[in-house]
């Protein structure tokens, strides 16, 4: 709170590692500063000017930043696991944000809040449009969609993997939710998500002529930001999907947005049209 940290949370730390315009790592920063602890962000990239400058809103919100060079996931785990062990040492207690289980449980819930939103403006939403990448964010949302008794076909647009590493991820986390919440869920293959691969183009954060369009036509006709890693994609393929007829016109549909708007300020040269 603005009067300042509770003492019970001093030496608490949240410590978390991703690239320079990881939306994970901006994420924890905001809400360590939320709810007073501190934080603690490791970042897999060189210390240059232009990735303080990309990692600038995490020193915003008071983290201090770590940049421990181009290395790979695992050395980038290794090295968060030693800076705990060293804040244990200390006497401090650190907590390793990332368990791809328990992050999904919040997408649980954001299953359950559209399901309610479209009973409340009794607009019956059916298609509903994800990010298809690493896994958490998808597999909560279709626990969800269990745990309600499928309401909602899931819509999965690849932005990261090819299909079969994909569905991979995603079954692994949903089995994980269902073995760590005990719930008797219906099983993935009971109700799973239609996979979209048509706009995965070069792979992970390489933009394609239609995530350059998506961007354009929600900024100019919405006034939405969307950008090219994730949600620019998503759009796309759920525009695809409305202009091929796969979903009616007037049908309620929804495209979640997950964020990442501040990434949007290092793909500036990536445009081909707006310069
Ligand atoms: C903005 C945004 N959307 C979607 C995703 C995909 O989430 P997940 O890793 O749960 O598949 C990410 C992952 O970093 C993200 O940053």
């Amino acid at each position: 709170m603005l009067a300042g940290r509770c003492a019970a949370r001093e030496g608490r730390y949240l410590l978390v590692g991703g690239g320079a315009t990881s939306n994970l790592c901006r994420l924890t920063a905001a809400a360590a500063s939320l709810v007073g602890l501190d934080c603690i962000v490791l970042h897999n990239a060189p210390d240059t000017p232009e990735n303080r400058e990309r990692s600038f809103l995490n020193r915003l919100f008071g983290a201090e930043l770590r940049f421990i060079g181009a290395v790979d996931e695992s050395q980038r785990n290794a090295a968060l696991a030693e800076a705990a062990a060293e804040l244990v040492r200390q006497g401090r207690k650190p907590y390793i944000v990332g368990d791809p289980v328990l992050g999904a449980m919040g997408y649980v819930r954001a299953a359950f809040e559209l399901h309610e939103q479209s009973q409340r403006e009794e607009a019956p939403i059916r298609h509903v449009f994800l990010a298809g990448s690493m896994g958490p964010t998808e597999a909560g949302f279709i626990f969800g969609n269990a745990l309600l008794g499928h309401p909602f076909q899931v819509h999965l647009v690849s932005v990261e993997y090819e299909r079969a590493e994909l569905e991979e991820h995603v079954r692994r986390i949903y089995e994980g939710l269902r073995d760590r919440t005990g719930l008797d869920v219906a099983p993935l293959d009971a109700a799973p998500p239609q996979y979209h691969m048509e706009h995965l183009g070069g792979g992970w954060g390489v933009p394609t002529p239609a995530s350059e369009a998506a961007i354009l036509a929600f900024a100019r006709t919405e006034g939405i930001l969307i950008e090219h890693v994730y949600t620019a994609k998503t759009c796309a393929g759920f525009v695809e999907a409305l202009t091929e007829g796969r979903i009616a016109v007037g049908e309620p549909a929804c495209v979640i947005h997950t964020g990442g708007t501040a990434a949007l300020f290092s793909q500036f040269g990536s445009f081909r049209t707006v310069t």
